[in-house]
Parts: structure tokens; sequence; C-alpha cells
């Protein structure tokens, strides 16, 4: 396995506040990697940092022989990095199909999501003018969605046509991990894809992103929920304030002292729990 992402001594503070402490993290092409920590460990900044969403203020970033850290986040995209977020983002407005063709944008050359506040006349005109070689382009990447969309059963699949804000809470988060599935791309990093989801949609979740695994998708993983991590991970790297506490094996990492009097300290405090 050949590696696809390397961190070296990448750091972020804000303020008096370190997040990041100088860490390294390297990931192979086709691995599965979780980071865990308790909340503020500096797991999402981590992945801020990596997608472009925030610039490191020491150390390097490179992604597959490219130093990125300070690219912008389309650029870094644009070169096969997905990514969701902690606490989801789609676009409201758009319909669930136009949200997961937002994902294949950077691929699309003719071909571009039906935007809202285009009108029926200009959307009429374009249908009209259409050369075959776009509507070519269309139909496969619409024959894509509903492949995408069929990988969440009969989630997605009824609602491809309905407004993103219409969905249930989970099935938004299953939108946003449609469209970066979109993106086809080589590195997906997942924030928390089961957070506020009950025990059977997070079971539906492990066995959705076990499916990517088994694809052979690399995949870095930030996840609290540890059977979900103990069972699909390569790889774990434990964080606390900031710094990386222990790495390894998943049940190695888990009963690492460090990272158990992490969790119990937090725990403590009413924080996450392990
Ligand atoms: N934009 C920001 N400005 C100032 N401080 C920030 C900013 N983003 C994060 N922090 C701080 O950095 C630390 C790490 O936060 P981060 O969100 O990365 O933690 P996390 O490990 O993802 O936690 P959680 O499990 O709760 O999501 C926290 O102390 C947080 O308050
Ligand atoms: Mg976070």
């Amino acid at each position: 396995m050949t590696d696809l992402l390397e961190c070296r001594a990448v750091t972020r503070r804000f303020g008096g506040v370190i997040a990041v402490k100088p860490i390294d993290l390297t990931l192979r092409e086709g691995e599965f990697l979780s980071i865990i920590g308790p909340n503020g460990a500096g797991k999402t900044t981590l992945f801020n940092l990596i997608s472009g969403h925030d610039v490191p203020d020491d150390g390097t970033i490179v992604l597959e022989g490219v130093a990125i850290a300070g690219r912008a986040p389309e650029r870094i995209a644009a070169m096969g990095l997905a990514r969701t977020f902690q606490h989801g983002r789609v676009f409201a407005n758009m319909s669930v199909r136009d949200n997961i063709l937002v994902g294949a944008h950077h691929r699309l050359r003719a071909v571009k999501p039906r935007l809202p506040g285009l009108g029926a006349l200009a959307e009429l005109a374009m249908a009209l003018i259409r050369p075959p070689a776009v509507a070519a382009e269309e139909a496969a990447l619409n024959h894509e969605v509903l492949e995408i969309a069929a990988l969440f059963g009969d989630r997605l699949t009824p609602r491809l046509d309905q407004p993103a804000h219409s969905l249930s809470y989970a099935n938004r988060r299953r939108v946003e991990i449609a469209r970066a599935l979109a993106l086809r791309p080589r590195l997906l990093l997942l924030d928390e894809p089961t957070a506020g989801m009950n025990e059977t949609e997070t079971a539906e979740m492990q066995s959705i992103i076990g499916g990517l695994k088994a694809r052979g998708q690399t995949i870095l993983l930030i996840e609290h929920k540890l059977d979900l991590v103990m069972r699909l991970s390569d790889r774990v790297i434990a964080m606390d304030d900031g710094a990386k506490i222990a790495e390894g094996p998943p049940h190695t990492v888990r009963q690492s002292p460090a990272v158990i009097e992490a969790y119990l300290g937090h725990r403590a405090m009413g924080e996450a729990a392990l």
C-alpha cells in the first residue's frame, strides 16, 4: 500500500489554545483509519486542516505527493478528497438528487445541477439546445445518482426529488455522505457520521461504511461510538487536548492507559463517553 496522505508536525493555534499540537498522521491507500478522543480533542480541527477549510500554523500535509496545506477546499476536493461535516451540511432548498450531483460538480463540464432560481424558461431553453454529448453525460450522471442512492437502501431513492429540508435528520446526514461519494473520492473523511442517530440507524450506517471499506475506499473517520470504530478500523489514532496520545490496532488503542485516562477525565466532567 502506498501513502495517500501524510501529515507532518501539523499544528493549529487559536489564540492561547493549541487545538492541534504538532501531529503526524499517515494514511495508506485502501486503509481505514479512525480518530477518537474526547470532546475538544482537536479531531475536527485536524479534518479542517486536511480538507482546506482551515490552514495550519505549522507543518506539512501531502496528498498523493502534493503539498496541500493552505489550498482552497475546492482545489483539494478536485484532487479527490471528499468530506462530511460533524453538524451536517446539505443545500436545504435543493433536491436530494441535486445535492448528490453537487458532489460530482468537479467532474462536470457541460451538465450542472439545476440551481434554485433558474427560471423555467431558461431551463427550457437549455433543454432545447442541449447537444447529444451533454444529454449522454446527464444520463450517466443520473444513473450514478441512482447507484449512490441505492447504497442507502430505500432511505434516499424514493426521495430524490424532495428538497433536502423536508428530510429527517438521519436522511440529511445520508445525503451528505451520498454527495461526498459522488465525488468518487480517493480519500473520504467522515466526521461523526452517526452523531444523533439511534441504534438502528447507527447499525445501518456501520454496514454502509463497512461496504465502502470492502470496496477498497480509503477512509478517515472521526467517531465517538467505539463499537463501530472497533469493528471497522484497520488502525486508530487517539487524540486528547490537541495531541496524539495513542496509535495502533483498535483494541490496543482502546486498552491504552492514556486513552482510558483521557476518557475518564472527560467523563468526570460530563463530556464524551468511552
Ligand atoms: N474556530 C475556532 N476558534 C477558536 N477555537 C476553536 C476553533 N475551532 C476549534 N476551536 C477549539 O479547538 C479545540 C478543538 O476543537 P475541535 O472541534 O477540533 O474538537 P473535537 O475533537 O472535534 O471535539 P468534538 O468531539 O466535541 O467534536 C477546542 O478547544 C475548540 O474550542
Ligand atoms: Mg468534532
